[in-house]
């Protein structure tokens, strides 16, 4: 009891706040990103699955994406705001990390205070089948997200971003499905990741080639990644 008491204090006391996802949770998200670059449109979707932990501010994710129908990538992610590393492991196995940019205070997952109220208690399901859900607008200067949470527990179930990502525009849907509460798994997220002792720098910012490894592992605004 107490250590539950313990990490809903931990998780609340960083901002006011509505609401906030619970503070460690797994599950799996799908998503459908349109990135306009060179003035082309490149659509990619794929599905995640993903550990959060705001106890210890990190975000493990695996990656399975296919990139406009042909390209097909799988990577490993592993987002440390503790040590302000965003690690990624491609399917050889190499790793790469760089910077995050994020203090330990930014990690995300609560709907702040001055979000707009976008829909409240809006019912899916039918008959008894029913859940309620609450959506909010979060504006991030550059990027507006959308997101809808159970209205009981504040679980996130969708979310859909757009705005501007290195110069390019974007529109982001992610659905999130088969979430369960705690970590199943937590050495998942010691960081480094292992194999990633030796892990290359590398500056997300290079536009050459394929024109998403800077959206690599940046799936939810929302939830801070
Ligand atoms: C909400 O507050 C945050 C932090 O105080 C600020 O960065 C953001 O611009 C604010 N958003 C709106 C819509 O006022
Ligand atoms: C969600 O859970 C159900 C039931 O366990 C399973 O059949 C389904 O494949 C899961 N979906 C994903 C995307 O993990």
């Amino acid at each position: 009891m107490y250590s539950i008491v313990a990490l809903l204090a931990c998780v609340s006391a960083a901002a006011a706040s509505i609401c906030c996802v619970p503070p460690q949770w797994e599950g799996s998200h799908s998503f459908v990103t349109t990135i306009v670059h060179n003035g082309k449109p490149i659509v990619s979707t794929g599905y995640v699955t993903m550990a959060f932990d705001a106890v210890n501010r990190k975000i493990g994710q695996y990656e399975y994406i296919t990139i406009g129908n042909t390209v097909q990538r799988r990577y490993g992610v592993l987002l440390d705001y503790n040590s302000n590393t965003k690690y990624i492991i491609n399917d050889q196995g190499r790793c790469y990390k760089h910077a995050l940019n994020r203090r330990k205070e930014d990690f995300g997952g609560c709907i702040p205070d001055n979000s707009t109220v976008v829909g409240q208690k809006d019912v899916v399901g039918l008959g008894d089948n029913v859940m309620t859900v609450d959506t909010y607008r979060l504006d991030f200067g550059g990027v507006v997200a959308y997101i809808s949470l159970t209205s009981d527990s504040c679980v996130p179930v969708v979310e859909t971003i757009r705005g501007s990502l290195d110069g390019s525009l974007f529109l982001q849907n992610s659905h999130f499905l088969n979430i369960t509460g705690g970590l199943s798994a937590p050495e998942n997220l010691n960081a480094p990741p292992k194999g990633c002792e030796a892990a290359i720098e590398f500056n997300p910012h290079f536009s050459s080639g394929e024109a998403v490894p800077s959206t690599i592992g940046r799936r939810s605004y929302f939830l801070g990644l």
